[in-house]
């Protein structure tokens, strides 16, 4: 039977009970992502880059991130785990961690299809697409992505500010104005 949204949900709600649900969760988007054509059947296409939900309850966010190419998203938080599962492209992350005067960077690691990377819940990153198509991947997150708390950078400054998912929507626009002017 072909994937569909529901499973990959119903997958990761049993990932939940386990001892350490966010080892549970990558098991379940390492078989997940080993298959990326079921996986972009069962989500749909991507025309443009963007954030489409899955799921979102107060334990539990899935979602579909599509992140435009020469798109760069600046330090955030989550305050909850992640676990990132890439079947499409390559995400570059790059981490900080907190400093007398903001943030310092602490490494990073280029995520190329196939991979999965588990983000504790003080993790701190910044999302890089370098590459000339989508990178396609599974965000999930142990809590409500959308109404938690956190907080967000300045990629130069490194000032600390609230999260604010609008510009971060506004950034996706951009991204996709400048990705069309391209041709
Ligand atoms: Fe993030």
């Amino acid at each position: 039977m072909a994937l569909v949204v529901e499973d990959i949900i119903a997958r990761c709600r049993a990932a939940l009970a386990e001892h350490t649900p966010q080892l549970a969760v990558r098991d379940v988007l390492d078989e997940l992502v080993a298959d990326p054509a079921a996986l972009d059947q069962a989500v749909g296409p991507v025309e443009v880059g963007g954030i489409s939900v899955l799921h979102n309850a107060g334990d539990l966010t899935i979602l579909r991130v599509a992140w435009t190419p020469g798109m760069a998203l600046n330090p955030h938080d989550h305050r909850m785990w992640a676990v990132i599962g890439m079947y499409g492209g390559q995400e570059d992350n790059a981490f900080y961690r907190r400093a007398a005067d903001g943030l310092e960077p602490a490494g990073g690691r280029e995520l190329p299809a196939g991979d999965v990377l588990v983000l504790g819940d003080d993790a701190i990153h910044s999302v890089t697409n370098s590459r000339r198509e989508f990178a396609l991947a599974l965000h999930v997150y142990g809590g409500d992505f959308f109404t938690a708390s956190r907080s967000e950078w300045d990629f130069e400054t490194f000032t600390e500010g609230p999260r604010d998912l609008d510009r971060t929507r506004r950034l996706f626009d951009e991204a996709n104005a400048r990705w069309r002017a391209s041709g």
